[in-house]
């Protein structure tokens, strides 16, 4: 409803000064809206530039708390995991999933070692970091299957969840994932780790620099069209969420997120659950690019960051999450 009338109403009047501004705002940033994501790195004492993701790094688990404490100290609530396998580990089916020795597994134990429950502990379900392939499912005659990759991923998700993560994030987009997961982690006892599905995930352009720093870009055959949705589309991804919740996710997220700000209120509008919005690795090198450039001003950060808020998701997942002190 659109009420008064110039000249008697003037919308300038509220925004002539600083305070006033502040007063009438309506949406804002806090450290508790963030994600920090994590990629990892075999070896020793190693904090390794990411070329295409500029100010962004892999740690070395014996490095982790670097990133870790700084995360605490600056208050975000989760941190997630993301490794970068070896490639003589990486095979078809992606077995070093399996490996309770694998990178993801060492940083979580190390994680819950040193600082219990002082932060949540977020982990991928997909096998994308460890397939030859760069696939997220197994393949037979270049055929991503369905229900034969579930069966890696409730691996997966119970390893995980043996070792303690938080919060599972199946971002495979495998059909049925969801339900059949929560049945597993059920039936062992995990009633309360969490299940965040990335529920509304497109098949993306925006995606190319977090395969550099997982290294599966120069390895990934074809496309992910087979799985994930295609962007001319968005009663699809309703569609999506509601098969998701009714399977038992806790969270659902939307995947990127700058261009596709209409999904995450339309869900956000529809279903009244917790949204979550991921800002990729393409949307964050892009923007740093241009700053770095000098096209654009570093306020821009801060701007696409609240545009999520505006469109009514409750965190974000953020390459700039531990550094918004600098942005706010
Ligand atoms: C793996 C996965 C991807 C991202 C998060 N998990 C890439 C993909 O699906 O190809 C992308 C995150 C980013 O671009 O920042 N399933």
């Amino acid at each position: 409803m659109i009420t008064g009338k110039y000249p008697n109403l003037r919308l300038r009047r509220s925004r002539k000064e600083m305070w006033s501004r502040r007063l009438i705002q309506e949406n804002d940033l806090s450290p508790n809206d963030f994600i920090l994501p994590i990629f990892l790195i075999d070896g020793k004492n190693k904090k390794q530039v990411i070329k295409s993701m500029p100010g962004v790094y892999r740690y070395s688990i014996d490095r982790l708390s670097q990133i870790v404490d700084k995360a605490i100290k600056k208050g975000i609530p989760m941190v997630a995991l993301f490794p970068k396998t070896p490639n003589i580990l990486k095979d078809e089916l992606g077995s070093e999933s399996l490996n309770e020795n694998n990178l993801v597994c060492k940083a979580i134990l190390e994680i819950k070692k040193k600082y219990k429950n002082k932060i949540g502990i977020m982990c991928d379900v997909a096998l994308d970091p460890y397939t030859s392939h760069g696939h997220d499912g197994l393949i037979k005659s270049s055929k991503i299957l369905n229900d034969e990759t579930i069966e890696v991923l409730i691996n997966q998700s119970l390893l995980q969840a043996e070792m303690g993560c938080d919060v599972l994030a199946p971002s495979d987009m495998m059909d049925g994932r969801i339900g059949k997961i929560r049945k597993a982690l059920d039936r062992n006892k995990y009633q309360d780790v969490q299940i965040l599905s990335y529920a509304a995930k497109y098949a993306s352009s925006f995606y190319g620099p977090f395969r550099d720093a997982v290294g599966s870009n120069s390895l990934l055959k074809g496309d992910k069209k087979t799985y994930q949705m295609d962007f001319r589309n968005s009663n699809e991804a309703l569609r999506e969420i509601a098969l998701d919740i009714k399977e038992g996710a806790d969270m659902v997220m939307v995947k990127p997120g700058m261009p596709y700000l209409d999904i995450i209120k339309s869900i956000k509008d529809k279903f009244k659950l917790p949204v979550l919005a991921y800002q990729v690795s393409g949307e964050y090198s892009l923007i740093e690019t241009a700053i770095s450039k000098k096209l654009i001003n570093k306020d821009a950060v801060y701007e696409s960051l609240v545009a999520f808020k505006r469109a009514g998701a409750n965190a974000i997942v953020s390459y700039y999450a531990d550094r918004l002190d600098q942005i706010i």
